[in-house]
């Protein structure tokens, strides 16, 4: 099973090997699970993922899930969602293809996103310390938040800064909501966030932490209008 978005050609599933691609595939190093390749194509540079557990439960089923059918997939999932906030103009990867493998009641997935080039996660940034980039980062989980995004895992790692520009990645098992502004579910995803700045950012900044963590919520809490919606 395979999805191509239209503006690529001559996809198939074997370029969803790693091994297909020799040199030209470096495994990810920074912010992963260790399953994430970036791959050099003729139709430019991508990310693989291969869809995997996390936890305990790898060791006893590694990239196996359940089947349900093609669209319940975490791929396919993915690759839509990605499609649909790429349309909407938000600050997503480009999806290039998804797919999923069925063996008997499970099946194993893996998707192909544009490489957002020069990008970094969150905590290798070099300017960390910068006030007005926390503001941006929370004005942009706003942006997300105002179109439904409930994103289910939103850590620094998978926040993508390059020079200004804030992405985010990692969309698996994300949905979205009908409503927004105030919800539990954004609460959610803020607490979220701060537990990783606090383990991921918090050793550099250190006691400036609360303070540019305020930064990001004044960034998410003010009028969009009011500083540009982009
Ligand atoms: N579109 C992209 N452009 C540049 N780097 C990316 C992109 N997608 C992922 N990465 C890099 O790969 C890492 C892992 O990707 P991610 O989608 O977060 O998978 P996982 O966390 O499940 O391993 C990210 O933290 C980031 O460093
Ligand atoms: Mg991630």
């Amino acid at each position: 099973m395979l999805v191509v978005n239209p503006a690529y050609k001559a996809i198939t599933e074997a370029w969803f090997d790693p091994a297909r691609w020799g040199d030209r595939a470096q495994p990810v190093s920074a912010g992963g699970r260790g399953s994430a390749w970036f791959v050099g194509t003729d139709q430019g540079d991508m990310v693989l993922r291969h869809y995997r557990r996390g936890g305990l439960v790898a060791r006893v089923s590694e990239r196996n899930y359940v089947y349900t059918g093609w669209r319940n997939t975490r791929s396919y999932r993915e690759f839509q969602l990605l499609r649909e906030l790429h349309d909407q103009g938000l600050p997503v990867p480009e999806p290039v293809a998804a797919c999923a493998n069925r063996r008997w009641m499970w099946y194993h997935a893996a998707i192909l996103i544009r490489r957002i080039p020069g990008a970094v996660p969150f905590p290798e940034v070099g300017n960390l310390h910068d006030e007005a980039l926390w503001a941006k980062v929370g004005k942009t989980i706003r942006r997300f938040h105002n179109a439904g995004l409930d994103h289910v895992d939103l850590n620094c790692d998978n926040i993508l800064l390059k020079g200004g520009d804030v992405y985010l990645i990692d969309l698996d098992r994300c949905r979205l909501r009908g409503e927004s502004g105030g919800s539990r579910w954004e609460k959610g995803n803020l607490d979220r966030l701060w537990r990783s700045v606090e383990k991921r950012i918090r050793p550099v900044t250190e006691r400036q932490t609360p303070i540019l963590w305020d930064c990001l919520l004044a960034g998410y809490y003010r009028p969009l209008e009011s500083i540009g919606a982009s």
